[in-house]
């Protein structure tokens, strides 16, 4: 029997993980304990992507905490060496949250993560594991590129080698403020890479710029092409923080991104790091992502600002994704910024805001 397990299954990218996945797998068993809800309030509850998980045929639900050591262990037990796929997409994905409550944001993220991948050692070290990591652990180092101020949006200087294709993964990872959130997450991200460099196991680190998809429940603190959309959907003004919203992310379907992690797992390289970004094409600043959306719908956007940026908050991020498509030719971003703006748009105007707790 071939399993996958996937983390987070409730989540935006756990969700689309299990959905594209449970054709390809005999069982696909995920794990949530719904605590997005716990960071966020009512407005980040995952019920509803719990419930669509729940409707996959072969999927069964575990509510599980991940820093439950022992929980997480008998999960991986009970399925074994039948195991082949493992996504970690379980996370606290705010920064202010993080800065709240540095301890529960490290022990999910961090010590998550190790209770995650020990229990794959030891019960199914051949599977395939990705970790969902995240251009937030380079914090603010990319504030020290040489930008310009735009009349739209902060823009790389054109003279620089980062600028048409985006940021490597040579960039430093020291000197850099990252939010404890940043923090959790490299070292999320570090002790994954080491289960493949030292251990040898099959394990991906990618690193995320901007993911979204109509299974985010996109809140102020996270998923901002989500929540702009659901509050122009709910005429609530969008909070624009900070860099006069001129603050520039490489957008990325999650759609493409599971396509990206099923790539990987079917030539897995043991301790790979991937940037993983919808590259120039789909890169975007707030403002300009207004004013996209304003041009598709015919909506009228009304934001407030607040000028004191989020701390560690950079001003520009486009992911240089050349080092994945060396590796991984087959793959491309399949969905532009208008597909994500369209299929975020019929979302929040079908869906019901009420939901059953998760
Ligand atoms: N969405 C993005 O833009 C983005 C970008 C870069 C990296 N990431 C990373 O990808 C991962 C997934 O992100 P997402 O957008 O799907 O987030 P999400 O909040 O939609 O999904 C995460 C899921 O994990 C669950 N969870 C949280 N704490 C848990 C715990 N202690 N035990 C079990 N389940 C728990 C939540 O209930 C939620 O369903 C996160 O680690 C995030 O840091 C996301």
């Amino acid at each position: 029997m071939d399993v996958a397990v996937i983390t987070g299954s409730a989540g935006l990218v756990g969700g689309e993980a299990v959905r594209r996945f449970a054709p390809e797998f005999d069982l696909v068993v995920g794990i949530d304990n719904g605590m997005r809800q716990e960071f966020f309030g009512p407005a980040g509850s995952v019920a509803r992507g719990l419930a669509e998980v729940r409707r996959v045929g072969n999927y069964r639900h575990h509510r599980v905490d991940v820093r439950d050591q022992a929980a997480v262990d008998e999960v991986l037990r009970t399925w074994g060496s039948d195991v082949r796929l493992v996504v970690h997409a379980a996370g606290q994905p705010g920064r202010a949250w993080s800065a709240e409550r540095p301890l529960v944001d490290f022990a999910v993220n961090a010590v998550g993560t190790l209770n995650v991948l020990d229990a794959v050692r030891r019960h199914c070290g051949d599977a395939v594991f990705a970790q969902v990591s995240t251009a937030k652990v380079y914090g603010d180092a990319p504030d020290a590129l040489p930008l310009v101020e735009t009349a739209t949006r902060w823009e790389l200087d054109p003279a620089h080698p980062f600028h048409e294709h985006g940021v490597d993964e040579s960039i430093r990872l020291d000197r850099a403020g990252r939010a404890f959130l940043g923090v959790s997450k490299l070292a999320a991200d570090l002790a994954a890479q080491e289960h493949g460099r030292q251990l040898g196991m099959k394990v991906g680190v990618f690193r995320c710029g901007s993911i979204t998809g109509p299974g985010q429940a996109g809140v102020p603190e996270h998923g901002f092409a989500s929540n702009l959309v659901r509050s122009a959907v709910r005429g609530v003004p969008y909070p624009v923080v900070g860099h006069g919203g001129k603050q520039v992310r490489d957008v990325l379907d999650v759609r493409d991104l599971v396509g990206a992690i099923r790539e990987f797992s079917l030539e897995p390289r043991p301790g790979e790091v991937y940037h993983l970004g919808g590259g120039r094409e789909r890169a975007t600043s707030v403002l300009e992502l207004i004013a996209r959306y304003e041009h598709l719908t015919g909506a009228e956007v009304a934001f407030d600002y607040s000028p004191r940026p989020r701390f560690a908050d950079p001003r520009w991020w486009i992911g240089d994704t050349r080092r994945f498509r060396r590796h991984y030719p087959g793959w491309s971003p399949a969905h532009d910024l208008d597909d994500v703006l369209l299929a975020l748009h019929r979302h929040w105007s079908a869906a019901d805001e009420v939901v059953a707790p998760g």
